[in-house]
């Protein structure tokens, strides 16, 4: 048996380079040394957008699209729907008993959201409740690994506790039992391990704040050549003239080292920047962009092949077909979960 991997996306629309170099190109290149399952957050995309519900199913089926472009294979890994697996909401129950209020309220990245998306103080009750959904989303399928731009560090430090805690309370584990050793002292749950990505945190072509759709400063996987050259010339660093020595840890050359994949390419174009080798940021700017187009190139030509209500339903087929697979191991780890904590009144019978 392969060791797991659990991810997911909140439907918001289409995918960015920022999710590429973050968490999806790790996703595809794990693919087969890991049993991957990857979550469509859509109960989360409620916590802030409750009165766009046609929005959400339309990000929702944009995103698997995304998904099956950018290599995630729907025959070796596991695409499943949030909403249609029970476990999970179950276990977000049982998961926000095991967390202080204050400790929820008080995580980085909920605050930051709050911050940059303008939540003010008349947010949901459920937007800081989707910090412990996650830590369900993840331990219902017991993964080994998360891979996960940095920004998620909190919500899976936040798993880590919650299956520390469960394990020491209902599975009889020993405070001291190193996190690596908690399901061989009988623990339920892994505790899993966040992996980040090659650029943890890409920034949007503003260089000011982490690429965002909804900051206007993305660069989509779907955008066409001509508007990455575009988007990438906004790009601006003070520069003035292509024999002036520039700064190689300005926001062009993160993307510089995050998309041109030469190393040896990468070192010179950093040398001759340094030394204003007589080296303009637009002749930078435009090799950027073309390895941006080259990834993107063979992406966007499986994406049109799902285009439309035909790739809709295509999609739709593939989300229930994992979710019949993730609930097997969503069921079995509630039933384990009810176990340790003497809930073993089951098995239940609806209807
Ligand atoms: N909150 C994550 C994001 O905004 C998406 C997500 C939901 C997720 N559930 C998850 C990521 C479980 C990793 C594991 O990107």
């Amino acid at each position: 048996m392969k060791p797991r991997i659990l991810t997911g996306d909140t439907p918001t629309g289409r995918l960015h380079l920022g999710h590429w170099v973050g968490s999806l190109e790790n996703r595809v290149r794990l693919q087969e040394q890991y049993d991957c399952f990857f979550l469509l957050a859509n109960m989360h995309a409620f916590t802030t957008r409750a009165d766009k519900p046609a929005d959400i199913r339309q990000d929702t089926l944009e995103i698997v699209k995304d998904w099956l472009a950018a290599g995630i294979d729907p025959d070796r890994s596991t695409i499943t729907l949030q909403t249609e697996v029970p476990a999970i909401a179950e276990l977000t129950w049982f998961f926000a008993m095991l967390l202080p209020f204050n400790k929820v309220m008080r995580n980085p990245t909920l605050k930051t959201e709050i911050e940059t998306k303008g939540l003010g103080d008349t947010y949901s009750f459920g937007f800081p409740m989707y910090a412990v959904g996650q830590c369900a989303d993840i331990l219902a399928f017991r993964p080994e690994l998360v891979p996960v731009g940095e920004d998620q560090e909190a919500h899976i430090e936040m798993c880590r506790d919650v299956a520390l805690k469960f394990n020491q309370l209902y599975c009889g584990v020993g405070n001291r039992v190193p996190p690596e050793e908690h399901q061989t002292a009988g623990g339920a749950f892994p505790i899993p391990k966040a992996l980040i990505g090659r650029i943890g945190r890409l920034p949007g072509i503003d260089g000011k704040q982490k690429m965002s759709k909804s900051l206007g400063n993305a660069i989509m996987l779907s955008d066409p050549p001509k508007d990455v050259q575009k988007k990438i010339n906004k790009i601006t660093t003070g520069r003035q003239s292509p024999t002036e020595p520039g700064d190689t840890s300005n926001i062009l050359f993160t993307f510089v080292r995050a998309f041109i994949r030469d190393g040896a390419r990468v070192a010179e174009l950093e040398r001759r920047y340094a030394a204003g080798d007589n080296i303009g940021d637009g002749h930078v700017k435009q090799e950027v962009a073309e390895a941006i187009n080259t990834l993107l190139a063979p992406m966007q030509e499986r994406r049109a092949k799902l285009d439309g209500p035909a790739g809709d339903d295509v999609v739709i087929d593939l989300i229930r077909r994992g979710t019949r697979r993730a609930n097997t191991i969503a069921e079995e780890t509630l039933s384990m979960a009810k176990q340790a904590m003497q809930l073993d009144f089951g098995p239940r019978t609806l209807g």
